[in-house]
């Protein structure tokens, strides 16, 4: 058996750009510099690490901040960005590649830093499709380590080697690196410099790319 196991922010979701604006607006309330260069940091991170990047970005210290509220903040505004998203912000080639594995009998695993992926997943309709989910409430280390990745293929019964790892950002990437995992960029090869391939979006995918 082999598995895909898919981040879920920027890769099957076009949710990606709703934490970019709440973390611009956090970063604005507080007077920290934020842009699109500082965000691809983000990506991939839990909220906290995310704010301790923006703030260490800054020269400033986290003691000075209220981290538990700031991070509530974050993600009230985030909510409110997600609170009627359905099945028409799903990104190109979701259900096509989820389909495919459903076909060929490969395990559809979740291996996302979001606290709040199950509600996407349900939201977008795409949540009958996984065999499991482990999201940013069943970890401890958020990417890049490997905790969340090593999680998956281990409730799966499945060696490392045995699954490919579809993501979005620089940490995820790194992350399915130390776990010894075949990884599939999705978005800009000159950012996601580290990965086996990289295609633009899962619409690109082919199984024939991962035996070249
Ligand atoms: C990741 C996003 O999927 O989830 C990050 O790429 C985000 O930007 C992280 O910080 C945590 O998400 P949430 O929904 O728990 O704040
Ligand atoms: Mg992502």
């Amino acid at each position: 058996m082999s598995a895909f196991i898919f981040d879920l922010d920027g890769v099957l979701v076009d949710t990606a750009k709703y934490h970019f604006q709440s973390w611009s607006a956090v970063a604005d309330k507080y007077g920290l510099g934020f842009d699109a260069a500082l965000n691809e940091k983000l990506k991939g991170v839990s909220r906290r690490r995310s704010f301790e990047i923006i703030v260490g970005h800054n020269g400033r210290a986290v003691d000075d901040y209220d981290v538990s509220e700031i991070l509530n903040e974050k993600n009230r505004l985030y909510l409110q960005f997600i609170a009627s998203i359905n099945a028409s912000e799903l990104l190109p080639g979701t259900i096509d590649i989820l389909s495919a594995c459903k076909r060929h009998g490969i395990y559809i695993a979740l291996g996302s830093a979001s606290k709040n992926a199950r509600y996407i997943l349900e939201q977008t309709q795409i949540l009958h499709y996984f065999d499991i989910i482990v999201d940013g409430n069943d970890v401890t280390k958020a990417k890049p380590d490997p905790q969340v990745f090593q999680l998956a293929s281990r409730t799966l019964g499945l060696k490392n080697e045995e699954c490919t790892v579809f993501e979005d950002s620089i940490a995820g990437i790194q992350a399915a690196q130390q776990a010894n995992m075949h990884t599939v960029g999705i978005g800009d090869s000159n950012i996601l410099t580290l990965a086996d391939i990289t295609i633009p979006d899962l619409s690109y995918f082919d199984f024939k790319l991962l035996h070249k």
